[in-house]
């Protein structure tokens, strides 16, 4: 979606939203502005800027002439994180900020809107690049963007518990018209977009073409600039770490379009804004580098380091949670794990896959399979594993019966399905690689709370990966690898009346689970990884 689409979807919204009353009010507000010519008299294009120095959210002060001895500039100021449309014109200039680091240039963000505040619209907006506190409005009244927002409408603000004069430690609700410059390198806006109506932004497609003249420019009359460095190196600037990052990614600009281009180059920018941000030391990169050497040494066909960091770390519960859509009240997801083995033996219902000897306390797990409207589906496939009661996968026990705690089944007529195996404990993560180092430095244990493993998959239905965790677990708060959600949580009952047993046609105390799945409907798909076996030794 365009910027313009997503400021005329908000614009309808807000539209629908107001009462007749409070939509003649700001519509005379704006009028009210474009008729003061704020928009006209403010600093354009051919004009040079005021060299200013603000601080930035991250910390630091971002000094306007810095920062242009480095490239052109983008400048955009916003009312506050109060103002949807600025949130939206943000957002979407995060999403062109790769193109616009390609083509050498800076960009940065600047409100009155007090620290705090800023912060959280940095944070909520996943914003990456310097966004500056214009104390005063300041910078903006050098710009001349500064006007006083119509009583009126600040009363309405006020009702919906926006206090744009607190937000900004002002005595009156003063913000500068939102406004978005391209500053060429010699200091001189090159381009502006200021509007009196706040709802209009400048289209970064725009920002990036001129960025790209700028750029042609100077290629075309830099014969000198792009010859070599002298050999003592005397009179050059010294390149910046922000110019690296803008040549690698124009280095990778060929893949620019497709996915891959895409995830490289956030990976670039992240990585190399990380480094910036911790002050990242030359040693501990190659630290760093050493830590994922030996994850790789200590992988194998039954080991999964790299899938065990990330579980670790939250980051497959957050890409699997993003990717999932599943249907509010339908199964959720959660971690597959590196110990899924692909190819279980298919079992009919009511069959038991604990075939080892001394497997743990026997548990009957059964229900139905259905979709949102609660009708069964038939057919469905339910993949399930565990471990025994030590806590430990076949694939890694050579002491276990092959596939041991695995089996598939598959729904009735009735979506009813019925397993036995035995009831899941709580069990340690491997610890003794590094992601183990990683856990001890960081203060945290190594333990999963008792969990059954579950792949949930019908033609016509979303396939999950998920687990079902046991209510009565002391880990259940504390999962090592962030697994638990609270639709996922359950109660096995403790099943031991004699009347109970024999009606079960079982001699001996179990374990009861009765759960519902319920699929959202979509595209099934495969798990896209499964592990191997340990071979015995
Ligand atoms: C598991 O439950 O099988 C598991 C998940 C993540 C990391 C380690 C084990
Ligand atoms: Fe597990």
């Amino acid at each position: 979606m365009s910027l313009e689409d997503e400021l005329e979807a908000r614009r309808q919204r807000a539209y629908a939203q107001r009462s007749p009353e409070e939509r003649k009010v700001r519509a005379a507000a704006v009028t009210a502005v474009a008729n003061a010519q704020t928009a006209e008299r403010a600093l354009g294009e051919g004009e040079p800027i005021p060299r200013f120095q603000l601080p930035s959210i991250e910390g630091g002060l971002a000094d306007a002439g810095l920062l242009l001895e480095r490239g052109p500039l983008v400048i955009s100021f916003y009312r506050g994180g109060w103002c949807p449309y600025c949130n939206i014109e943000l957002r979407s200039l995060q999403r062109w900020l790769p193109d616009i680091e390609a083509l050498g240039a800076s960009l940065v963000a600047i409100s009155p809107e007090m620290p705090d505040r800023t912060l959280m619209t940095v944070q909520s907006d996943a914003l990456t690049f310097p966004v500056l506190f214009d104390k005063g409005n300041e910078v903006a009244r050098q710009f001349r963007l500064t006007h006083q927002i119509d009583p009126q409408v600040v009363r309405y603000q006020l009702g919906n518990g926006n206090d744009v004069a607190a937000y900004n430690g002002m005595d009156t609700a003063e913000v500068p018209l939102p406004a978005t410059y391209v500053i060429g390198a010699d200091g001189v806006v090159r381009y502006a977009f200021v509007d009196a109506d706040y709802t209009r932004r400048a289209d970064p497609e725009v920002l990036v073409g001129v960025l790209r003249d700028l750029a042609a420019e100077r290629d075309a009359t830099s014969g000198a600039a792009s010859a070599p460095a002298s050999a003592t190196g005397a009179g050059t600037v010294a390149m910046s770490s922000e110019q690296i990052t803008a040549e690698v990614l124009a280095a990778i600009g060929r893949a620019s379009g497709t996915r891959t281009g895409e995830i490289l180059s956030a990976v670039i920018r992240h990585t190399h804004d990380l480094a910036r941000e911790v002050r990242l030391q030359p040693g501990e990169l190659l630290a760093a580098a050493d830590f994922l050497r030996r994850c790789g040494d200590i992988s194998d066909e039954a080991r999964h380091e790299y899938i065990l960091l990330s579980d670790v770390l939250g980051l497959t519960m957050v890409v699997d949670t993003e990717a999932a859509g599943v249907a509010d009240g339908a199964l959720e997801t959660s971690v597959l794990g590196p110990f899924y083995r692909a190819g279980a033996p298919w079992q009919p219902n009511g069959a038991n896959i604990s075939r080892g000897t001394g497997d743990g306390e026997p548990a009957r797990i059964h229900g139905r399979i259905l979709d949102t409207s609660g009708t069964p589906v038939t057919g469905a496939v339910l993949d399930v594993w565990g471990t025994n009661g030590h806590g430990l996968y076949e694939n890694v026990d050579p002491s276990q019966p092959d596939y041991n705690l695995r089996g598939r089944f598959r729904s009735a007529a009735d979506g009813s399905y019925d397993l036995w195996t035995v009831k899941p404990v709580s069990y340690p993560i491997p610890d003794d690689g590094p992601v183990g180092e990683l856990l001890a430095v960081t203060g945290r244990h190594n333990m999963r709370p008792a969990h059954f493993h579950v792949i949930a998959s019908a033609d016509g239905y979303q396939s999950v990966v998920t687990e079902l965790y046991t209510d009565d677990d002391p880990y259940l708060g504390s999962d090592a690898v962030f697994g638990v959600k609270p639709s996922l949580v359950v109660h096995y009952d403790h099943i031991d009346d004699s009347q109970a047993l024999a009606a079960a046609g079982r001699s001996e105390p179990y374990w009861d689970l009765e759960y519902d799945f319920i699929l959202t409907p979509g595209q099934a798909s495969s798990a896209g990884f499964s592990t191997g076996r340990r071979r015995a030794v």
